[in-house]
């Protein structure tokens, strides 16, 4: 399964390209609006600083416009990932810009249909918002048992994007569901690395280190 970070922060997203368990980016307007910089060179940027794909938002809900800024989303590099939201425009843009060899992310998914149609159209990824829908008092969990089910057992080869992602048990239902990515604010990545136990065995190791070091004080690698 590929993890990538949900995040317009540059910083965020260095640090955790350096751990080497990154794959990908997805940003959207709201994560753009929370770091307050132009959004255009941020998006550039971000493309530049990710060896793997980068989702930028259209903002545009009408065909003719959705294309014209999906164009000019894609022209930022050959990693962009063009997110369209799941409308009819959306759609038909999708189609149109996977003739065109562009990869799409259809985002705002919350049924099995819209990502069944997504997948039609020839959407790359879709990206079903679980953390939403379990908002909500539906299983966000089980919009990705359906979808997995479905889009194997017609061999389609859409990604399953799990999205709105809000606490580590949902990356690792996720995984065992058999979706394709997860994409994950970086709090999250932070809490899936840390345990307690490993917190408290290391702290006795590194004690125990020093003590044996009374007793060898030239010890050294
Ligand atoms: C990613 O593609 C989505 O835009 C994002 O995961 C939405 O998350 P949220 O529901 O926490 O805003």
């Amino acid at each position: 399964m590929k993890i990538f970070l949900d995040t317009a922060n540059f910083e965020s997203i260095q640090k955790y390209l350096e751990l080497g368990v990154v794959d990908g980016i997805t940003t959207n307007p709201s994560l753009l609006f929370k770091e307050n910089s132009d959004p255009i060179d941020a998006m550039k940027k971000i493309v530049k600083m990710v060896d793997g794909p980068v989702s930028l938002e259209v903002v545009a809900t009408d065909f003719d416009e959705i294309m014209d800024e999906s164009l000019k989303l894609a022209s930022y590099g050959d990693n962009v990932v063009v997110k369209i939201p799941m409308t009819a425009d959306g759609l038909k843009a999708v189609n149109a810009l996977t003739k065109k060899n562009i990869k799409t992310n259809v985002t705002l998914i919350f049924s099995a249909n819209q990502a069944l149609l997504a997948s039609k159209a020839g959407a790359t990824y879709v990206s079903p918002f679980i953390g939403r829908l379990d908002d909500i008092g539906h299983d966000g969990l089980s919009l990705i048992s359906d979808i997995v089910q479905i889009f194997s057992g017609y061999d389609f080869s859409t990604q399953v994007l799990v999205a709105s992602i809000r606490h580590p048990i949902h990356v690792i239902e996720s995984a065992k569901l058999g979706a394709d990515v997860v994409t994950l604010p970086p709090e999250i990545l932070q809490k899936m690395i840390h345990h307690t136990l490993t917190d408290k065995g290391l702290d006795i190791f590194l004690n125990d280190w020093e003590k044996l070091k009374k007793g060898f004080p030239n010890i050294g690698f």
